[in-house]
């Protein structure tokens, strides 16, 4: 056959695998594409972080992945709230003095219902409310985004990984579509990410950290993605998951976290990750075109 000819069926045949076997985030960077962009807590520059207006914050800036962070209340319901303690993002102190520490798992969800966890990050927000997953799951899915879901704080919660993944079967998160392409679930508990993919191992996994690159071939047996600081990071690292492939048979990915400025938003992307979580997305995406 003439080279030509060669040339242009092989070019045809790349076409045709392409649309059949489209890039994954971990292929796409190796082929310099650019890396997807997650709004951290929602968009939490601008909205207060992990509440339904950071989400639709996010989605107004059109960006696709939501990223959050799941608890559990005393009476057993999940909520999406960062840190272990109501006390930094609600009115939790004036509400009830006297509950001191005021922890997650010390009040029941129609107590947190009642907190205001919007005013702390500006009066626009005043009477924002801690939402449970499924109110959270069901706003991700009205925009068509997508989830990072992080498991925070596991061992508080005996469990919680088994009834986080049947609130995500009951909203649909579960099927074909969404554990391909829209959910992933992480968490910095090793323990937690690998008790998610025994339960449901069609399900993407993340592992939060830093693990010596000697120690990855261990979390490639059950997780999807290595997570680091981008303060850790480097092109060595991010070349080193690469070259592991996770429990799918798929190249190990890394989503860095927390990125919330261009120039390291471009640093990041020159070492070849394939996702930023960042609170500023749309400066990231500006930035990296992702
Ligand atoms: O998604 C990564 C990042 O959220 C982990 O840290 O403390 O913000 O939950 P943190
Ligand atoms: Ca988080």
């Amino acid at each position: 056959m003439h080279a030509r000819a060669v040339t242009a069926s092989a070019t045809a045949l790349l076409g045709t695998a392409a649309l059949l076997f489209p890039l994954s985030p971990a292929r796409a960077a190796d082929s310099g594409a650019r890396p997807v962009v997650v709004a951290h807590r929602g968009a939490s520059a601008y909205a207060p972080e992990n509440t339904l207006a950071a989400v639709d914050k996010a989605a107004a800036l059109g960006i696709d992945w939501v990223e959050n962070d799941v608890q559990r209340t005393k009476d057993g319901e999940l909520v999406v709230l960062h840190d272990d303690s109501l006390r930094r993002t609600t009115d939790v102190e004036e509400v009830f003095p006297g509950r001191a520490p005021w922890m997650v798992r010390d009040f029941t969800a129609a107590e947190i219902a009642r907190l205001d966890a919007g005013s702390w990050f500006g009066p626009a927000y005043a009477g924002a409310r801690v939402p449970t997953l499924e109110q959270f799951v069901r706003r991700v899915e009205r925009h068509g985004q997508k989830l990072l879901l992080e498991i925070k704080h596991p061992q508080l919660y005996p469990g919680v990984e088994r009834q986080i993944l049947k609130v995500l079967g009951n909203g649909g998160w579960l099927d074909r579509r969404h554990v391909k392409h829209r959910l992933i679930v992480q968490s910095f508990g090793a323990d937690s990410v690998r008790a998610v993919h025994d339960l449901e191992p069609a399900v993407k996994t993340g592992f939060l950290g830093t693990p010596p690159v000697a120690d990855l071939p261990s979390y490639a047996a059950f997780a999807d993605q290595v997570n680091p600081t981008h303060g850790s990071l480097s092109a060595g690292y991010v070349a080193a998951v690469h070259a592991l492939d996770g429990p799918h048979r798929k190249p190990l990915e890394v989503f860095t976290w927390t990125v919330n400025d261009a120039d390291a938003a471009r640093r990041v992307a020159g070492f070849g990750v394939d996702g930023i979580i960042t609170n500023t997305p749309d400066v990231v995406r500006d930035a990296v075109g992702g």
